[in-house]
């Protein structure tokens, strides 16, 4: 791809002066819009990388930019010592849109330390200590939240992680009764995985976890980090099985673009920290605040998980024509705009390709490319995906 020298020079001065762990596309996105962005060319691609998924409320939503403006102009920061209002507002709004029986929250910053803070809850509430996670799951990476994280090459540089985490089958409820013992603290799962490929539950599989987990008095936690705010067609996915968790992390789009994890859990759990045993000086920042207050209005008025079944199935199908005409395609999975598209080769020319041709494409893997493009993404925006990407794939 062409680029200029303004380009090439902002691109020289990540590759000089950022750490190197990225792998990156040869492009510098510069402005954006719903679901769509432009690069220093002023080349427009239809953006289903949305900041890693973040973008559930698309680029620079007006509802959220003007939360945003009028935030900045009134106060910025503000520590969790002190009371503040559309804090407040927000940990009430939270409370209104999770699964029943999650009432109290914790603001953070990003996914992983959404799932830290789950992980010391369930130590402190619990007093036992091992945690059993599951095969192919991502839960971030510190040191916690990697210790759940299953992918060995993501690991092993950094042994010894924390002891007392257990993988097992993903899918298989059977394997988490087994692997309980007296010491276990909690099960965590992601109701779709979605670093590892886009893999559903199966149906049934998450109703069992919360019976065994009853059963045997030991916790469940949902990494709604990826799935949570619409992303899989409903507000949060754990909602497809009716399935409650005891604690759920959320993060990417729960602000409309601005850093924020959150850690939800019943009372009596979230009871269990005291004073000063968990903390974080930008968690429940008013300007993330506001923007995520802004974010989940638009999510609630706009109907965006509703939007995202109706797309989400719209694409999908549109994909499984795809797959009927392609040697190269295997298999599309996913629920709602949460979409995995099994390749039989590595997905890396694919997803040049398709930037080539004015589409953003994530991958999950060696071999899955990834869509999880804004909720606000147009029909017509949907079809020209689809239109690209048969251009890429259908050989
Ligand atoms: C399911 C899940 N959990 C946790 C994380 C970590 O989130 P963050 O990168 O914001 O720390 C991710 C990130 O992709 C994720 O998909």
């Amino acid at each position: 791809m062409s680029q200029s020298n303004n380009a090439k020079r902002y691109m020289l001065l990540e590759d000089t002066y950022e750490a190197q762990t990225y792998a990156k596309r040869p492009v510098v996105i510069v402005r954006g819009k719903g679901a769509l962005v432009w690069d220093t060319e002023g080349r427009e691609y239809i953006d289903c990388v949305a900041g890693h998924g973040v973008g559930i409320t698309g680029h620079c939503h007006p509802k959220v930019v003007e939360a945003i403006k009028n935030q900045a102009e009134k106060l910025i920061t503000c520590s969790g010592i002190l009371y503040n209002d559309v804090r407040a507002e927000l940990v009430e709004k939270i409370t209104k849109i999770v699964p029943k029986g999650l009432t109290r929250t914790f603001l953070s910053n990003s996914g992983a330390e959404a799932v830290e803070c789950a992980l010391k809850l369930a130590r402190k509430y619990t007093g036992k200590k091992e945690i059993i996670a599951m095969t192919k799951g991502f839960h971030g990476r510190t040191l916690g939240a990697l210790s759940a994280t299953w992918e060995k090459k993501y690991r092993e540089p950094f042994e010894p992680l924390i002891p007392g985490f257990t993988h097992v089958k993903f899918g298989d409820a059977g394997e988490v009764r087994e692997a309980i013992n007296e010491k276990t603290a909690a099960v965590l799962v992601e109701p779709v995985q979605g670093e590892a490929g886009v893999n559903p539950a199966p149906n049934g599989y998450l109703e069992e976890l919360r019976d065994i987990c009853d059963e045997k008095n030991v916790l469940l936690i949902f990494d709604e980090v990826q799935t949570g705010f619409g992303r899989t067609g409903e507000m949060f996915a754990c909602m497809h099985w009716k399935v409650t968790p005891d604690i759920m992390a959320v993060a990417k789009g729960i602000a409309g673009g601005v850093p924020m994890g959150a850690t939800i859990a019943r009372e009596e759990i979230m009871g269990s920290l005291k004073e000063s045993e968990h903390a974080s000086t930008f968690g429940g920042n008013p300007l993330a605040c506001a923007a995520a207050n802004a974010a989940i209005d638009v999510i609630i008025e706009e109907k965006l998980p509703q939007r995202s079944r109706e797309l989400g199935l719209r694409l999908k199908n549109k994909l499984e024509t795809i797959r009927e005409n392609s040697k190269i395609v295997k298999e599309v999975r996913g629920l709602g705009l949460m979409i995995g598209i099994d390749l039989r080769f590595r997905v890396k020319d694919y997803v040049l390709k398709s930037l080539e041709k004015g589409l953003l494409v994530l991958t999950s893997g060696l071999s899955t490319l990834r869509l999880l493009p804004p909720l606000v993404i147009e029909k017509e925006q949907i079809d020209k995906t689809a239109d690209i990407l048969a251009e890429v794939l259908e050989t």
